[in-house]
Parts: C-alpha cells; sequence; structure tokens
C-alpha cells in the first residue's frame, strides 16, 4: 500500500469549510483504488493562530511540511483581523517561496454542465503558467518620506533564469497539448521588464521549432481571454498579470469558486503546494454555499503531480458529471450546499478501471 503523506492547511474562511469536502473526496478514491491511502497532518495555520501566536506560521513552519509529499492549502486571508500583507505574505507567500515552488499553473477550460457567462463561446482550454517567484512581485521597494512626498516604490525585478524556466516549463506543456504558447507582454508601456521578457521568449522559443508562438500585449490579451478564449493553448506570464489573467480564466468557466492551482517545485527539493484560485471568500463565509469544486478540482492536481493520472481523470469526469445533473452551488446558478455538492461527487465515483474493485455506494 503506497501512502501519500499530505499536509493539509485549511486556512481562513471558506478554506476551512471546502478542505474537508476535498479531503474526503481523496480518501474515497484512495478507497477505490485500493492501492494507495492518503496520510493527512493538519496544520491551523491562518489568521487566528496569528492573533494567538504573532506569527503565521512558526519559526520552523517550513520544515514541519518539507517531509511531505505535498502540501494541500485551502486559502488564507481575514482582513477584518489580520492586514494581507501579513496573512498572506507570512504565509501563503511564504510557503511558495521557501519551497521554491516557481511555477503556478492555472488551467481553464469549458466544463461541461456549467454556462460560461460568455454567450456561446467556442470550446476554450488553456492553462497559464504563471511566474511564481519574482517579477512584480518582488521584496524590494517599500514605502519612504512622509506627509505630502510620502510614496511607496516597488521595483519588479526579472531574472533571465526566472523567466527562462517558467517559459521552459510553458514549452514542455505545450508539447503534449495543442504545440501553442502564448507570451503576455506590455513591452508598448514604458514597462523595463518586458523588453526583455521577450528577449528571452525570443531565445527560449528557439529551443522548440514544433511549437508556435505569439506575443500579447496584457491589455489585448484580457480582452481576447473573454472574446476569444478558445484561441489560446498555453499562456506564459509573469507573476501579476499571470494572478490577472487566472481570475479572468476561471470568469469564463462560469466560478472563481472552481479554478484550480499548483505551485511547482521544479527541482524536486521540496514540496509543491496545491490551492484553488479563489481566495478566502468572507462575503459568504458561514453560509455553507461555498462552491468546493476549486479545491477538490485542485486535488486532482495534486494527484496528477503524485502520478496517480488516472485516478485524476477520473475525478474531473465525476466533478463534470455532478455539474451536468444540476447539482450546483448557487455562484453557478445553483441551489445545493458544499456539502451537497460533494456527496454527489463522492457517491457517484465509481471506476471504471480493472484495476480497481469500487465498493458498492
Ligand atoms: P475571493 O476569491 O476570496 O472572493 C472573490 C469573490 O468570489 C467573492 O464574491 C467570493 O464570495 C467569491 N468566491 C470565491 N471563492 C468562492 C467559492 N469557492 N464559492 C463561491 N464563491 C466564491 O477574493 P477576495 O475577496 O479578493 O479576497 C478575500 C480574501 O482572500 C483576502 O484576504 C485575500 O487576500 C485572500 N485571498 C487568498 C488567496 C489564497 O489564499 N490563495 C487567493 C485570493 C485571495
Ligand atoms: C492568488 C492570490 C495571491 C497571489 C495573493 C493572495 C497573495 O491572489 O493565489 O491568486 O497574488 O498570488
Ligand atoms: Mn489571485
Amino acid at each position: 500500500m503506497k501512502k501519500w503523506e499530505i499536509s493539509v492547511i485549511p486556512g481562513d474562511g471558506i478554506g476551512i469549510e471546502v478542505m474537508p469536502e476535498a479531503t474526503r473526496v481523496l480518501d474515497r478514491l484512495a478507497e477505490i483504488h485500493g492501492g494507495i491511502a492518503f496520510s493527512y497532518r493538519e496544520y491551523p495555520w491562518s489568521c487566528e493562530y496569528y492573533l494567538e501566536h504573532g506569527v503565521m506560521m512558526p519559526e520552523d513552519g517550513l520544515k514541519q511540511l518539507e517531509q511531505s509529499d505535498a502540501v494541500f492549502l485551502g486559502a488564507v486571508g481575514n482582513p477584518k483581523l489580520v492586514a494581507d500583507h501579513i496573512s498572506l505574505w507570512g504565509l501563503l507567500v511564504n510557503i511558495r517561496r521557501g519551497f521554491e515552488q516557481v511555477i503556478n499553473v492555472r488551467p481553464a477550460k469549458q466544463m461541461k454542465g456549467i454556462a460560461s457567462p460568455l454567450v456561446n463561446p467556442k470550446e476554450f482550454d488553456f492553462i497559464v503558467v504563471r511566474e511564481n517567484s519574482e517579477g512584480e512581485y518582488s521584496e524590494v521597494g517599500g514605502r519612504i518620506h512622509s506627509g505630502e512626498d510620502e510614496m511607496a516604490i516597488q521595483n519588479a525585478v526579472f531574472t533571465r533564469k526566472g523567466i527562462t524556466r517558467a517559459m521552459d516549463y510553458a514549452f514542455e506543456l505545450a508539447k503534449t497539448r495543442r504545440g501553442h504558447v502564448t507570451s503576455a507582454t506590455k513591452s508598448n508601456g514604458i514597462v523595463h521588464s518586458m523588453p526583455f521578457w521577450d528577449e528571452v521568449f525570443q531565445d527560449v522559443s528557439k529551443r522548440y521549432e514544433d511549437i508556435q508562438t505569439q506575443s500579447v500585449h496584457i491589455d489585448a490579451l484580457s480582452a481576447f481571454l473573454v472574446s476569444k478564449p478558445h484561441t489560446f493553448d498555453v499562456i506564459v506570464a509573469s507573476n501579476l498579470f499571470g494572478d490577472i489573467l487566472t481570475d479572468i480564466g476561471a470568469s469564463i468557466m462560469g466560478s472563481i469558486g472552481i479554478a484550480p492551482a499548483a505551485n511547482i517545485n521544479i527541482n524536486g527539493k521540496y514540496p509543491s503546494m496545491f490551492e484553488p484560485v479563489h481566495g478566502s471568500a468572507p462575503d459568504i463565509v458561514g453560509q455553507g454555499i461555498a462552491n468546493p469544486i476549486g479545491q477538490i478540482w485542485t486535488g486532482k492536481m495534486m494527484l496528477d503531480h503524485l502520478g496517480e493520472r488516472e485516478l485524476g481523470t477520473l475525478l474531473l469526469d465525476t466533478i463534470e458529471e455532478v455539474l451536468q445533473d444540476g447539482i450546483k452551488t448557487p455562484d453557478i446558478g445553483g441551489t445545493a450546499s458544499t456539502i451537497e455538492v460533494t456527496d454527489h461527487i463522492f457517491n457517484k465515483l465509481n471506476c471504471g478501471h480493472s484495476w480497481c474493485q469500487a465498493p458498492s455506494v
């Protein structure tokens, strides 16, 4: 029996509501498989934890997570209790950086059973590869002066190494898909980093002769994700551009509540972290209506990463079947609760593979 050790951080807000739903679905899949099991170690790191301990995670927090096969995270942030730049930087960003999770992979595709807010979209299926360690999210800058001279300065840091590894990841991914990479740029603005970004894109693309490429300005690209999302395959973007594009991707799928994400450690030194695109959704917390699909689909990305691809495919197919049955939370036009949606996924999970025995439900 293969046992996967998963560090679980539910975090704040709806993170606490959707995490147990995702882990019980994963346990169900393990039961169906018969040859694997998940062992969860849960960490209470959150804004509540901060109020008690003065830190978002203990000093040896990364050490505690380091031995696990993956980190599974819900959402962080409760701006009423703790400022976002303290809670997010102290936990989510700290793990991304500490574990060198330099790539953030975020798929968006038209899902069966959910109406996109776009009118008659052609079937779209793209993946944003977001540079996850530098760029506009650099730690260089701060607030200076006071009074009427007060200002904040942010220096974006783009390294050839950082850009190249994100682009390589995107090109390798495109090889396994439709063979097309779009680079999100803004080299027409007064943004010094972007002509450099374009230059690296040109250099990297020379190593992938079979892949088609295009560079599109971020403002136009945002519009194209709404007007013609079906024309994109893999999109490579800087940290902030990727952050924004992936909320658009989530939204054209139907809701930010369904979009998954994976923070990948590409050198295999540390665990990768799986967390949905959405945040802690303070506006709906406690109502039992948070869409669990973002967290559950994120679980599929974790399964894929662990090499359990057949289970991952089974899970995504099952999610779509449940959506087609009309079992949906209010954000995608339904009336079901978080738990009801998960119950349907759970009960529908069955296995067509010869190598596993599905216990009857
Ligand atoms: P958000 O994603 O939490 O919410 C945006 C909107 O989407 C809200 O109306 C919310 O109700 C809705 N929504 C989000 N997830 C949903 C779900 N699963 N089901 C149904 N509706 C859902 O973004 P925000 O309001 O900008 O941020 C709230 C807090 O979360 C802040 O503290 C922010 O910093 C934090 N945040 C954390 C992460 C993360 O941990 N990865 C990501 C984004 C935002
Ligand atoms: C995301 C979030 C985070 C980001 C924030 C909360 C730090 O928006 O994961 O998309 O900008 O990376
Ligand atoms: Mn975001």
